[in-house]
């Protein structure tokens, strides 16, 4: 049986919801990454914002899973000014050599995904087997669940192969 992770970052619930899903119909483990930098409120807001433009890297709270311990990570972000959110730029970072095979989701309010999945693409150094993009209104309105399973679909397909 392949063993999956669910890794995820969530500053407003919104990829938690999504990932909760995922490893729900999965059944499989989750990794919720937590950043140590404060990201509530406005100041958090602005800081999210100006590294995640700025492309930096921040320090996040001790991982649980060992990603190389899996077949595949799942691997959720928010968008944060139209880039990877910080805190899973850092995982990506520090994970890179660990992942076997890996796929992609967002949610975001509305920007194109397409870069972002590009970009990390190129820092996990693998080809994603699937990829999921959510508005944050879809989610909050409960209306995510058929691209969801669409989602699950294809990764099936696709480890098949
Ligand atoms: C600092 C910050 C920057 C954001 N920048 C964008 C953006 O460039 N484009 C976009 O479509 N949504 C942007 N958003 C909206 C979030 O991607 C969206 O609300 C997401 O669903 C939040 O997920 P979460 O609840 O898991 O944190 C931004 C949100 C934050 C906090």
């Amino acid at each position: 049986m392949m063993e999956i992770l669910v890794a995820f970052y969530s500053r407003s619930g919104k990829t938690k919801k999504v990932a909760e899903a995922i490893s729900d119909i999965l059944k499989c483990d989750k990794e919720e990454i937590f950043d140590t930098k404060n990201r509530k409120e406005i100041p958090g807001f602005l800081s999210a914002g100006t590294d995640a433009n700025l492309r930096r890297l921040t320090a996040i709270k001790e991982i649980k899973n060992n990603p190389s311990l899996y077949d595949l990570v799942i691997i959720g972000i928010p968008i944060w000014s139209s880039n990877i959110s910080t805190p899973i730029r850092t995982y990506l970072s520090l994970c890179k050599e660990e992942f076997k095979k890996v796929a992609f989701f967002c949610t975001r309010l509305g920007s194109d995904s397409k870069k972002v999945f590009a970009d990390m693409k190129n820092l996990s150094q693998k080809i994603p087997l699937a990829l999921l993009e959510l508005t944050s209104r879809e989610v909050a309105r409960d209306q995510y669940m058929q691209k969801v399973k669409e989602f699950i679909k294809n990764l099936k397909e696709e480890t098949v192969k």
